[in-house]
């Protein structure tokens, strides 16, 4: 309630404490009301309703889609043809371009346009000066790649349908209907995705408003040709019109001068249970049926419209700040997808239902189909289909499309300390010391929207912070950073030198008239929003990080982009009004959800571009799109301190990183409201398992710096995070993995084990990348014990006492008291990390290895190891050390995995100091118990070193260590246990 308050007014922050102090922490629930609902939203009313008729009339319905068959052309991987649209008053067809590539990785690509409105043979109303054409450049902001054509040849064509065989050695076939338009994708024989089955493809041609006399009807008349109400058939009409010109929501009203232009098709993925992706959604990692009837069940469909949901609820299909529109289908031993490339308004509707067309099969077959219906407002339709056939191979050919994370510099995968706000430059400094005094590493000290003057971005407060720079020298003495907000909303004051020039250089967005520069609130209260889709802005934006430009930047200065969906507070749904202008004559509603990637890619390239060697940059974004994984970290906005939203947390990075997006997290503590000392500590041991790992907290919160908890808890949270600490070479190598293939560095039980059907909706553990950790978090408050679902046959073993748990398909019940965090890890990896605690990352860097030997059933193992600079861009020439370590036979060895540069030779040498000075071989075998030595052999030479063995008691696996094998990190060795 109080930031409601604050948003609405935005007066000052003196008055602001004491208004707070008077309320303290008062945590409330979404307000409901500020966001549509499917049948207030106009498209998607419409677009369920015409998903209703054709489902209630399946055995008459036809749907109007017909491939006119003598335009199809299949030429070098791409097929083109017209489809016609046949409409109920007219004899015209609507003609719509259709394009099939068929891509060499395997995917299909289906696009189909509006050829009179590419023509732009259309009639704006309004005297609107917007664009024409369908939004065509979702594309341009999300692809990077993989559209290359491959190969496709057509192995039947007859009037009814045209074969196209495509993919890997032509085992992918695309049966496409011709009347009705639609297309079933088949792999090994079989039918995985069906395109426009049900038949509720719409695309909402074009059509001049014709005004109609407003027909006045009495109370209980009849008019002719219509039923009562009673008599009335049970299906509602299939048009209606009553939003195709105007709609009004919350008092504001939008002109639509295209008037309706929605998109949507069925996406039916016949034989799949399970449905994952569409993130964001604060709810379950498998996706939930939204056609009601069932405490399972939600009543509205996933909905993606990013948005500044203040007090956002749990187990919900309602929008959140970010879309990826991406969705995989998975069943044993297969995973398909299909990615909706759309910017604009998307709800998503699921059904799941018992497949078995023939009667013949009914009741005998358990098999379920998911169907799913995908409506967006305006756009082109433009749809991936990915045949998979593992989750893996998805996540790879989805990247190969999006791109995957670069590389991070390493202080962003350690740990961030945010608060809005630290509040004086005097006060950032006494929370660096603090950590120091109480040995608690961190990485990066945030900066929220207070420290600027007057909320005015790229400058200070100068009676708070008077030397930014004296602070950040402070931070850099422990190669620590400083993260600093700058929002997309630039405050209309005259004299600010960034909003007379947004002015001056005419780059800010438009209002509907095009020629107006559009005008909201926001936290500087009256303001205007820089459009970063027109390529001068960004150009301008850049300018504006320049350390002359940007005073009191630093080389550690790092921002964090908020409020990009873009937040407006006076706005529609707390956004801008759909039909303000973009450059290019866009309108905003075609681009939503692409708005907040243009603004942190803006910032990326502007922090890339500040120095003469470029150092990696480092961006949190809140709003994104499919393609933001790339140049930034996000997180999931503002949750609250409560043990649901803890819960949730776990479900919504695990959904994200499958979606290609890897680089996020939750505020650890939770944004609103003050937590309990357990359920601070509770976060921070699930938090030290995000990706990205930053505690923050809301203004009007109590202070919640982990030493301030007391102990226990300090002691508790101290320990968790030097955790993370000790793991960052696990993490930075999956970081680095990923950012060659996109996989997911967190990662569900049905990635791991995509044939264990028992284990596809667990959401609530997971494993960290391909390390063989497994970690299941308590979210839940007074709890002590864990159930850890176990899918393999492997043994795993407690990471910190090595206590075995073994038995696949069954849960297992462990201890886990408020300062045991659980952690496993599977028999078969070998896992590095760095034992000495330090107080920065950076500090760390010549630190020596530890290397924990994990064997598996047969007393095998293996692992990499991934090591760079840490911050700059050498390592694209060879100044890196990418190692394989693998124990087979009773010998570990260490391999060079990495493809060497010019710059390969100078790292290596300075990093030829450093050790790996300890092996701990987990579950090592009795026979070792008489052996006293082991044998290194590194450079030609050999030598031996001391072998200590430990006797395990059957519940606790025996292991051994090898200390100060003699080994470097950076070569190439082996050492022999027989
Ligand atoms: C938004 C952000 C939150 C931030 C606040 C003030 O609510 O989500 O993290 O602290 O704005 O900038």
């Amino acid at each position: 309630m109080a930031a409601i308050w604050y948003r609405q007014t935005g007066v000052s922050l003196v008055v602001l404490w004491v208004f707070l102090l008077s309320l303290f922490s008062a945590i409330g629930a979404v307000k409901h009301g500020d966001f549509k609902k499917c049948d207030q939203s106009g498209f998607c009313k419409r677009n369920r309703q015409y998903a209703d008729t054709a489902k209630a009339t399946a055995n008459s319905w036809a749907s109007p889609y017909k491939l006119d068959q003598p335009t199809i052309k299949l030429q070098n991987g791409k097929l083109t043809a017209t489809i016609l649209k046949s409409l109920e008053d007219s004899t015209e067809l609507v003609k719509l371009p259709l394009t099939v590539s068929f891509l060499k990785s395997g995917v299909a690509r289906i696009e189909i346009d509006e050829e009179k409105r590419q023509k732009g043979l259309i009639e704006l109303r309004h005297g609107s000066k917007v664009r024409k054409e369908r939004y065509n450049e979702a594309a341009d902001w999300a692809i990077v790649g993989g559209l290359d054509l491959g190969a496709a040849k057509i192995k039947a064509s007859d009037k009814t349908q045209t074969v196209v065989q495509f993919g890997p050695d032509y085992t992918y076939e695309a049966y496409i209907y011709h009347n009705p338009f639609r297309v079933d994708f088949m792999r090994d024989g079989k039918v995985h995705v069906k395109l426009n089955g049900k038949g509720y493809m719409n695309m909402e041609h074009w059509r001049p408003k014709i005004e109609k006399p407003i027909e006045e009807v009495k109370e209980g008349e009849v008019k002719e040709g219509e039923t009562k109400e009673s008599e009335a058939p049970a299906v509602e009409p299939s048009i209606d019109e009553s939003t195709w010109w105007e709609e009004t929501f919350g008092g504001n009203t939008d002109s639509k001068p295209r008037g309706p232009e929605s998109v949507a098709m069925d996406i039916a993925f016949p034989g799949y249970e399970y449905v994952f992706g569409i993130p964001s959604h604060a709810g379950p990692l498998s996706l939930r049926e939204t056609r009601g009837g069932g405490d399972e069940k939600y009543d509205e469909p996933y909905r993606m419209y990013n948005s500044d949901v203040f007090e956002y609820e749990m187990d919900s299909p309602m929008t959140l700040y970010g879309a990826i529109p991406f969705m995989q289908a998975h069943r044993k031993n297969s995973t398909v997808g299909a990615f909706w490339l759309n910017g604009a308004e998307t709800w998503v509707d699921i059904v799941k239902s018992k497949s078995g067309s023939n009667p013949l099969s009914l009741g005998t077959s358990s098999s379920i189909d998911t169907e799913t219906h995908w409506i967006s407002e305006t756009g082109v339709l433009d749809v991936f289909v990915l045949l998979g056939p593992s989750p893996k191979e998805i996540i790879k050919t989805y990247t190969d499309l999006t791109g995957t994370t670069s590389m991070p510099p390493q202080f962003a995968i350690a740990y961030h300390q945010c608060r809005w706000n630290y509040v004086t430059d005097e006060d950032v400094k006494d929370v660096d010391r603090k950590f120091d005094k109480f040995n608690i590493p961190f990485d990066v000290i945030w900066l929220d929207i207070e420290y600027t003057e007057g909320k005015k971005y790229f400058t200070w407060d100068k009676q708070t912070f008077p030397d930014p720079l004296g602070m950040q020298k402070q931070l850099d003495a422990h190669d620590r950073k400083l993260v600093a907000i700058i929002d997309p909303h630039i405050k209309n004051a005259a004299g600010y030198h960034v909003s007379d020039e947004l002015k001056s250089k005419d780059l800010a967005v438009k209002d509907k008239s095009g020629d107006n520069i559009y005008q909201g609130w926001c936290w500087p209260g009256d303001s205007h929003w820089s459009d970063c889709f027109n390529p001068t802005t960004r150009k301008w934006f850049e300018g504006l990080f320049k350390y002359k430009s940007w005073e009191g930047s630093a080389t550690n200065t790092f921002v964090w982009n908020d409020m990009n969906e873009p937040s407006v507070f006076n706005g529609p749904e707390v956004t801008m009004p759909k039909d303000n202008v973009h450059y290019g004559g866009w309108e905003h509603r075609d681009l939503h959800n692409i708005n907040g990637m243009t603004f942190h890619n803006a910032t990326y390239t502007a922090l890339l571009n500040r120095d003469k060697v470029p150092k990696r940059p480092f961006a949190l974004t809140r709003s994104f799109f499919a393609g933001s994984q790339r140049l930034s970290a996000m997180w999931t906005g503002d949750n609250q301190a409560d043990w649901s939203h803890l819960a949730t947390s776990i479900p919504m990075v695990l959904s994200l990183n499958i979606a290609g997006y890897p680089f996020s997290g939750a505020d650890v503590g939770g944004f609103f409201g003050n937590p309990s000392s357990e359920l601070l500590t509770r976060w921070y041991q699930a938090g030290i398992f995000y990706p990205f790992l930053r505690a923050h907290a809301h203004i009007d919160t109590r202070r919640r710096e982990p030493y301030l908890s007391g102990e226990p808890y300090t002691g508790i949270i101290t320990k968790a995070l030097r955790l993370r600490y000790s793991l960052l070479p696990v993490w930075y190598t999956a970081f680095y993995e990923s950012s060659k293939t996109g996989a997911p560095i967190v990662r569900p039980n049905y990635y791991v084990h995509p044939d264990d059907e028992t284990g596809f909706d667990i959401d609530d553990q997971f494993y960290i990348a391909g390390s063989g950790l497994l970690t299941k978090p308590v979210t839940a408050e007074g709890e002590t014990k864990v159930d850890v679902y176990i899918a393999d046959n492997e043994r795993y073993y407690d990471y910190f006492d090595y206590s075995i748990i073994a038995g696949a398909g069954e849960d297992h019940t462990l201890d886990a008291p408020l300062d045991k965090i659980t952690l496993l890890m599977q028999g078969g990896h070998i896992i590095p990390r760095k034992d000495r605690p330090r107080r920065s990352s950076g500090l760390m860097k010549y630190d020596p290895y530890t290397l924990v030997v994990v064997l598996d059933s047969k007393g095998y193992a293996n692992g990499t190891l991934y090591i760079d600079d840490g911050e700059s861009y050498d390592f694209v020439d060879g100044a890196h050390i990418y190692r394989s370590f693998e124990f087979k036979d009773n010998k570990l060895t260490s391999d060079n995995l990495s493809t060497s540069g010019r710059k390969t030779k100078e790292y290596l040498k300075s990093m030829s100091k450093v050790r790996i000075e300890r092996v701990i071989v987990v579950t090592a075998p009795s026979e070792w118990e008489s052996r006293k030595e082991v044998s290194v052999l590194q450079d030609g030479k050999k030598t031996k070193t001391q072998l200590f063995w430990h006797k395990g008691d059957g519940k606790k696996a025996s292991w051994a260590v090898v200390g100060n094998p003699g080994v470097f990190v950076g070569s190439s060795w082996s050492i022999d246990f027989s």
